[in-house]
This record gives structure tokens, C-alpha cells and sequence, in this order.
């Protein structure tokens, strides 16, 4: 007879059905071929190791294990430009999850379009994915989301760190992230859902890095400078120029300080 704890981790909430596996090449590579097969709203692909993380633009993701790695299918009906608007939307899951398992010292702030900073350095970005329908509506859309929770790349493009490092307590693991992230995601896209992107959008500046601030955005072939004004009504990002045009940019890479 074997005695002991009854091990129930990761404990979801039931909007979601939770595929965990120990390795894999990427979440969203996984995610996206479950959601071609028919996968439902929900799918939550959860894994310890990536062998080929992906990042945004083509970039790696470290993925050793010890850090949080997951990818969400989701068949919302809305146009792929409000679906855009889920990366907000997991951006306030992972800023309230880590609220609710790290002590106050981690400071969250967002950094647009989908990062989430600890302490002023990447802790976690996000990786949307979808494909449309032949009459052009959206099929699926896969929300990847990688948090550094025990450690972090020293090689990043941006100064990266991880939960442990910013002083959150050794017991603090990947599932406790998840756990927390399911809870908090569920809660914001249901208010995505009901009222719009208007709360998300409020809640996200609100704790936003660089606003009003000079910042550098990076884009295929350019470089602007200007002043992070506010986000519109969609995500996309008003960048005021030295002249007092403002500029609406809906992809690129920001830089601080510039
Ligand atoms: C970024 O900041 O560039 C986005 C990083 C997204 C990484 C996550 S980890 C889980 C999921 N699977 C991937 O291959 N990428 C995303």
C-alpha cells in the first residue's frame, strides 16, 4: 500500500482543458497543430521544456525547465484585429498571477506591445499566432506565453531577468504561475468578452513602462523617436513626433530612454 500527498497540480478552473507535456519542440507549434485538428476554446498546452521556443520576429526563447511555458487555443468571434487585443488581454493574466504568488517587491509594468517587466527587465513576453477562415473571419488564434520564473537568458536582446532573481520566494515554481496565470486570464478576457477592450486598455496603461516618456520604436527599415502619447482604441501604439505629429504604430519594437 503507498501512502502520501494525493498530487492535484496544476488545479485549473474548468474553462479549460489542459494538455501538459514534459517536452516538446514549441507550445504554439503544438497548440497550433491541436487547434488544425480541431482542438476546442480552451486547449491550454502546458509544458516543462521547449526544444525550439519561438519568440516574436523570428526570435529564439530559451526554454530550460524551471520557467512557465504555455499556449492557449482560443476561438473567439471577433475580427483578427480585435484578437490582436488578447495579448493585452494575457498581459494583465501574467501582471495579476505573478501580484498574487511574488511578494510586492517584483513591480510589474507592461511594456507594448506584449511584454511584461519585473523590476524594469523582461520577465515574460507573449506570442500570438491565428489563422483566418476562407471567408475571412478568425479560425483560431494560439496565445503563447513564456514567463522566466527560475531563470533567465543572460544574452537577451533586452535585459531579461526571472521571479527568482527579482526576489520572489525559492518555492515559487512554474505551476504555482500557471495556477495563478489561468485564474487571472479567465477573469480579464470574460471582462474582455462583456465590456471591450476599453477596461483592459485602462488597466494596462495604468501600470504601463514609458508613458509620456521619450522612447525609440525599432520597425522593418526605420527608426522613429518620439513620445509614448497613449495607446488608441484598439493597441495600437500614438507616438507624438519632435514636429507634433502623431504617428500610430500597430507593430514594433520599443526601446526606453532614447
Ligand atoms: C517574445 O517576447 O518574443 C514572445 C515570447 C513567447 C515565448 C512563448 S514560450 C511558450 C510559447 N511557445 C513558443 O515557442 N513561444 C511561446
Amino acid at each position: 500500500m503507498t501512502t502520501g500527498a494525493v498530487v492535484d497540480r496544476p488545479h485549473l478552473p474548468p474553462a479549460y482543458r489542459l494538455v501538459a507535456l514534459d517536452r516538446v519542440d514549441s507550445s504554439n507549434d503544438q497548440a497550433k497543430r491541436l487547434a488544425e485538428a480541431g482542438a476546442e476554446d480552451g486547449t491550454l498546452v502546458w509544458v516543462r521544456e521547449q526544444l525550439k521556443g519561438r519568440g516574436r520576429r523570428g526570435r529564439s526563447w530559451a526554454s530550460p525547465p524551471g520557467n512557465l511555458y504555455l499556449s492557449l487555443v482560443l476561438r473567439p468571434e471577433c475580427t483578427a484585429a480585435e484578437a490582436a487585443q488578447l495579448g493585452f488581454v494575457a498581459a494583465l493574466g501574467i501582471g495579476d498571477g505573478v501580484g498574487s504568488v511574488a511578494p510586492p517587491l517584483v513591480e510589474v509594468r507592461y511594456k507594448w506591445p506584449n511584454d511584461v517587466l519585473f523590476n524594469g527587465r523582461k520577465g515574460a513576453g507573449i506570442l500570438l499566432e491565428s489563422r483566418m477562415s476562407p471567408a475571412g473571419g478568425l479560425e483560431w488564434l494560439v496565445l503563447g506565453l513564456g514567463v522566466n520564473v527560475a531563470s533567465f537568458p543572460e544574452d537577451a536582446d533586452l535585459a531579461a531577468t526571472s521571479l527568482r532573481f527579482e526576489g520572489a520566494p525559492q518555492d515559487v515554481d512554474e505551476v504555482d504561475l500557471l495556477e495563478a496565470f489561468a485564474r487571472h486570464f479567465l477573469t480579464w478576457v470574460n471582462r474582455w468578452r462583456e465590456d471591450g477592450f476599453e477596461p483592459i486598455r485602462e488597466t494596462w496603461l495604468h501600470h504601463a513602462q514609458g508613458l509620456g516618456e521619450p522612447i525609440e520604436v525599432h520597425l522593418p527599415g526605420e527608426t522613429l523617436s518620439g513620445r509614448f502619447r497613449d495607446l488608441d482604441e484598439s493597441g495600437v501604439l500614438l507616438l507624438e513626433q519632435a514636429d507634433g505629429q502623431v504617428r500610430s504604430i500597430a507593430a514594433g519594437d520599443v526601446y526606453f530612454g532614447a
